[in-house]
């Protein structure tokens, strides 16, 4: 199991969001000093006293002096969260994805997966080499980057040399786009290939089972919430483990 840090802490700010689907979300801070994390992992959060007692897991989108950021969708039952109130928190959890000196990575995500691929847009920097939207849509503003390119089909980004030469492709889309992609790239570009992939996470340290995947030979699987959320695509066998897979966290 992972060694995550627990604290009770507080919510320091809560404002409005725009999401990409057009709808309010609100974008949290919480306090917490000096929060060490890399882009792609997460916090399980719980508001008890605002009746979020289950925690829900959510994407770091940064952190920065004494406090970190992320942004909580409509429906979910944190959304009532207003700055002063007691929350619950451990992490950071899962793995996140490190760039070396000279590495470049291209990011292809669709609308509804900007949210889990904005913080490596956002860290990254001189790291990126593209940023393809994929199916429609304006994720721009919620990615704050311009968009490379768009396309219908993430197959028809496999030549761009922004993603062809890329040393890793991150991507956040439906588990049928990830397959078609899959089987449209060489082998050597799928290897570089990492997918968000969106498991059911429940405890988020390993413990309860609920995220792993049955991919390989292992014949326990292995936890999401700890070795991801972004997996290289050469770690899942979509065919096994597409029914335990939802669209996103
Ligand atoms: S969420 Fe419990 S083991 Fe992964």
């Amino acid at each position: 199991m992972n060694q995550a840090t627990i604290k009770d802490t507080m919510v320091r700010t809560a404002e409005p969001f725009i999401g990409a689907d057009g709808r309010i979300w609100k974008r949290v801070s919480v306090q917490w000093e000096n929060l060490c994390y890399a882009p792609g992992q997460y916090v399980m959060l719980a508001g008890v006293k605002c009746g979020a007692d289950w925690p829900t897991p959510l994407t770091i989108q940064r952190a920065t002096g004494d406090r970190f950021t992320v942004i909580i969708h409509p429906d979910c039952p944190l959304y009532g969260l207003k700055a002063g109130d007691a929350v619950a928190v451990w992490g950071p959890n899962g793995t996140g994805v490190a760039m070396a000196s000279g590495e470049t990575a291209a990011i292809i995500t669709d609308a509804r997966g900007c949210l889990p691929v904005r913080p490596y847009v956002e860290a990254f920097g001189d790291h990126l080499s593209g940023v393809y939207l994929v199916g429609g849509g304006d994720a721009s503003t919620v990615l704050r980057a311009d968009i490379t390119e768009k396309a219908d089909d993430p197959a028809e980004l496999k030549d761009r040399a922004a993603v062809l030469n890329a040393d890793k492709v991150l991507m956040a889309l439906p588990v049928g786009l990830i397959v078609k992609w899959k089987q449209a790239v060489p082998d050597d570009l799928a290897a570089r290939t990492y997918a968000f992939i969106a498991a059911k996470i429940a405890c988020g340290v390993g413990g309860c089972k609920s995220c792993f995947i049955t991919s390989g030979d292992r014949s326990f699987g292995f936890p999401v919430c700890c070795k991801g959320p972004m997996l290289p695509l050469t770690a899942v066998d979509f065919a096994r483990d597409q029914d335990s897979l939802i669209h996103y966290i």
